[in-house]
């Protein structure tokens, strides 16, 4: 089938995608050079690696996460342009763009995980430079950092996830994707299309294939219950979700809540979209280590593992982390490039 541009972008924005995991905002770009065709296989939906989609993609790879950036120009068959950086002795990011992109649409991959600030300004610079050669700048930031920062939980605290969002506009980008954001309400601060993508049919094709004793799927907290389930659903188990009390000033964690005849002797799979200072994966194993659980897995999307997070994780009880290349760590053995290539075809 034969799509030519126009009826692309028609189909794009009308759910061509329908079944991924996503959200539209605002409107949708869809300038550019008039001169690309794109051939679609029927299977396109479903695999991004049948595609046979020619299209004229750039990828420009921040340093944050340059392997990423390279498997999806990879699964793209785009080019991939890498970009160089110093950082000056005062801290400032100096950001150089190796190379010139093709004509088309140019996709920026950068997330912005510690030192957040200046990965967040290479971000912004890589989207500024892509708009000086494309009206299309698709940004895909894959570990978005300040989403948890999305709304004033205590008066006076500044919605700084609004702020991000305008900048990334401010900068260029006409769309932006990330992977499993911590609230999709936080995409609603973008005025310009933003897209969620899951990773978790990813990390349950890594769990698959670890022979786990009649696994459970745990949140540690009632907030990660729809990741619970939709990990459980796909993996084909049960799902229990852990009661965490989280003090708003100090951040410190208590679990409460859990029946004992479900845990015990059993695998855990506890689900989290992040592990940042391990506070919550430490409480809920510690709990569960009491209920009489055998042993117990982490799985997230993004592992910051903030200072000694994984030793105190292990200490905890868990026997192995397991997170995706939104952020480049020794756990992140599963690779997201397949579905964030799919959501930006
Ligand atoms: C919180 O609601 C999130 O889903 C994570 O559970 C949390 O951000 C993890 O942070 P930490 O590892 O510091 O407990």
């Amino acid at each position: 089938m034969i799509f030519t541009k126009k009826h692309y972008d028609r189909q794009h924005v009308f759910g061509l995608e329908k079944g991924i995991n996503h959200f539209y905002h605002g409107s949708i770009v869809t300038g550019g050079s008039k001169s690309h065709n794109y051939e679609l296989s029927s299977k396109l939906k479903n695999d991004p690696n049948s595609m046979t989609f020619v299209g004229n993609f750039t990828v420009i790879g921040g340093k944050a996460t340059e392997d990423l950036a390279r498997k999806i120009a990879t699964k793209l068959k785009g080019k991939y342009l890498k970009s160089e950086l110093r950082i000056f002795p005062d801290g400032e990011s100096k950001i150089t763009v190796s190379g010139k992109p093709k004509n088309g649409k140019i996709v920026v991959v950068q997330s912005t995980y510690p030192p957040v600030d200046s990965n967040l300004i290479q971000a912004l610079s890589l989207v500024s430079k892509a708009r000086k050669y494309s009206s299309q700048v698709y940004t895909v930031v894959p570990y978005l950092g300040y989403a948890r920062q999305d709304k004033e939980f205590l008066p006076g605290e500044v919605i700084t996830m609004s702020l991000v969002a305008n900048m990334f506009k401010a900068a260029g980008a006409t769309k932006v994707i990330v992977v499993d954001i911590h609230s999709k309400m936080a995409l609603n601060h973008f005025k310009i299309p933003a897209k969620n993508v899951s990773a978790i049919s990813e990390l349950v094709k890594y769990f698959k294939k670890l022979k786990l004793k009649d696994p459970l799927v745990v949140s540690p907290d009632l907030g990660g219950i729809a990741r619970a389930r939709e990990f459980a659903k796909l993996f084909g188990t049960k799902f229990i979700a852990l009661r965490k009390q989280r003090d708003r000033k100090t951040g410190s964690v208590v679990i409460r809540s859990a029946n004992q005849k479900q845990v015990r002797g059993r695998d855990m799979i506890l689900v989290d979209d992040m592990i940042s200072t391990g506070g919550s994966i430490v409480k809920a194993a510690e709990f569960l280590k009491k209920q009489k659980c055998r042993n117990i897995y982490a799985a997230c999307t993004h592992a910051l593992l903030i200072g000694d997070a994984e030793k105190r994780i292990r200490k905890a009880g868990v026997s192995k982390i397991v997170s995706t290349n939104t952020i480049p760590r020794k756990t992140a053995v599963v690779d997201v490039s397949p579905v964030i290539s799919k959501a930006i075809i």
